[in-house]
C-alpha cells in the first residue's frame, strides 16, 4: 500500500522550489476559479508574493457574478487578481457558430491565441504557472485530452524565445490530493468542494448559437439549479438551453418559448454517470422556478446515463 501523502511537506517543498526557480524574476498565471488553478495561485503567491501577476479572464460564459466572486475570494486571502474584460472578444468569436466542436475551438483559441498570449507577452514575465495535474498528463498521453503544450498554444516558440519557462507545481497530484492541498492552503470550501465546471463554460450548455440573450437565460437557470441542488450530494448538476422551442401558454396567450433541460448526475470520475434519483417535489420545484424565467415555458429532467449521453450537451 502506498504511504499517505504528506501534504504539508508537499506545500513546503513546492514553495521552496518556486522561490529558488523564480528568484527575482516575474511570473504570471491565469486563474479560472477551479480548484487546480486556485491552488497554484495560492502556492505561487506564498512563494513569490507580488512577483506573481494573476489574471482572471472574463469570457462572458461564466456563471452569474462568477468573476467578481473569484476576485473577492482571493482579495480576502490578500491576493490581487486582475480582472480582464474579454467578453466582447469571446462573444464575437462565437457569433454565428452552432457546431459543437467549432464553438469549443472558438473559446479555446480566443483564450490562448488572442487574450492570454497578449497578456503574457505584455507582462514581461519569464515564468508561467499552470495548474496541470497528473490526470491531465495521463489523459493527454492516452489521447483522451488534447496535448496542451501551453507555450505552443500561446504562439510562443520555446526554441526561439528563451524568455519563458512553464512551472506546473501540481503535476504529481490527483484531484483529491489537490483538494487536500487546497484546504491546507486555506482556500474556502466554495473553491475546494466545487462541482466540476468545464473550461468552455456555459458554451457547453447552450445548444446552438451563443448570444448574450441566450447566455442570460442559461445563467438564470444555472443559478436556480445550483441553489436547489446544492445539498443533493450529486457529482454534478447543471442547466442546458436547447435550440428547439415549444409552444406554451402564459397570461392566456400562446408563446413559442425556450426549453431548459436540468441534468444532475452521480459519478466517480466523470467517465460514466447515472442520473440522480431526485424527489418528485424537488423536480416540481425546479420546474416551477425555471419556467418563471422570462421566455422559458418548458423544463425537462434528463434521465440518460453516460454513455450513451455525455454529461455536458456539446
Ligand atoms: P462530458 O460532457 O464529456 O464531461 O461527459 C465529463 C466531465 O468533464 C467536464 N468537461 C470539461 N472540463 N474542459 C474541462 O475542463 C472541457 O472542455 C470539458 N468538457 C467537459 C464536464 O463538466 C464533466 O464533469
Amino acid at each position: 500500500m502506498e504511504a499517505a501523502m504528506d501534504y504539508k511537506r508537499f506545500i513546503e517543498d513546492q514553495i521552496a522550489y518556486i522561490k529558488k526557480t523564480v528568484g527575482q524574476g516575474k511570473a504570471i498565471n491565469a486563474l479560472s476559479g477551479g480548484v487546480d488553478s486556485s491552488a497554484v495561485t495560492v502556492l505561487a503567491h506564498r512563494a513569490i508574493g507580488d512577483q506573481l501577476k494573476t489574471v482572471f479572464v472574463d469570457n462572458s460564459l461564466m456563471r452569474e457574478g462568477e468573476p467578481e466572486r473569484v476576485v473577492r475570494i482571493f482579495a480576502e486571502m490578500g491576493i490581487t487578481v486582475e480582472l480582464v474584460d474579454a467578453r466582447e472578444e469571446f462573444l464575437s468569436a462565437l457569433k454565428g457558430l452552432t457546431d459543437p466542436e467549432a464553438k469549443r475551438r472558438a473559446v479555446t483559441d480566443t483564450f490562448y491565441s488572442n487574450i492570454f498570449s497578449r497578456i503574457v507577452k505584455e507582462s514581461n514575465a519569464q515564468f508561467l504557472f499552470q495548474g496541470t495535474i497528473l490526470t491531465d498528463i495521463e489523459e493527454t498521453m492516452a489521447g483522451i485530452k488534447r496535448q496542451h503544450n501551453i507555450l505552443a498554444q500561446l504562439g510562443i516558440d520555446p526554441e526561439k524565445s528563451y524568455g519563458y519557462s512553464v512551472l506546473e507545481p501540481l503535476k504529481t497530484l490527483r484531484k483529491d490530493d489537490v483538494r487536500e492541498v487546497s484546504k491546507l492552503l486555506s482556500l474556502p470550501a466554495e473553491i475546494t468542494e466545487r462541482i466540476p465546471f468545464p473550461g468552455p463554460a456555459l458554451a457547453t450548455r447552450i445548444v446552438g448559437e451563443v448570444t448574450p440573450e441566450r447566455l442570460e437565460i442559461v445563467q438564470a437557470a444555472t443559478a436556480i439549479v445550483e441553489e436547489e441542488l446544492a445539498d443533493s450530494g450529486a457529482f454534478q448538476y447543471l442547466a442546458v438551453l436547447l435550440s428547439d422551442r415549444a409552444t406554451g401558454i402564459r397570461n392566456n396567450k400562446r408563446e413559442f418559448g425556450q426549453i431548459i433541460v436540468v441534468r444532475c448526475v452521480e459519478s466517480v470520475d466523470a467517465r460514466t454517470a447515472t442520473a440522480t434519483e431526485l424527489s418528485w417535489d424537488k423536480l416540481e420545484r425546479l420546474c416551477e422556478r425555471i419556467t418563471q424565467i422570462k421566455g422559458v415555458n418548458h423544463c425537462l429532467y434528463d434521465l440518460t446515463p453516460k454513455p450513451p449521453a455525455t454529461i455536458e450537451y456539446i
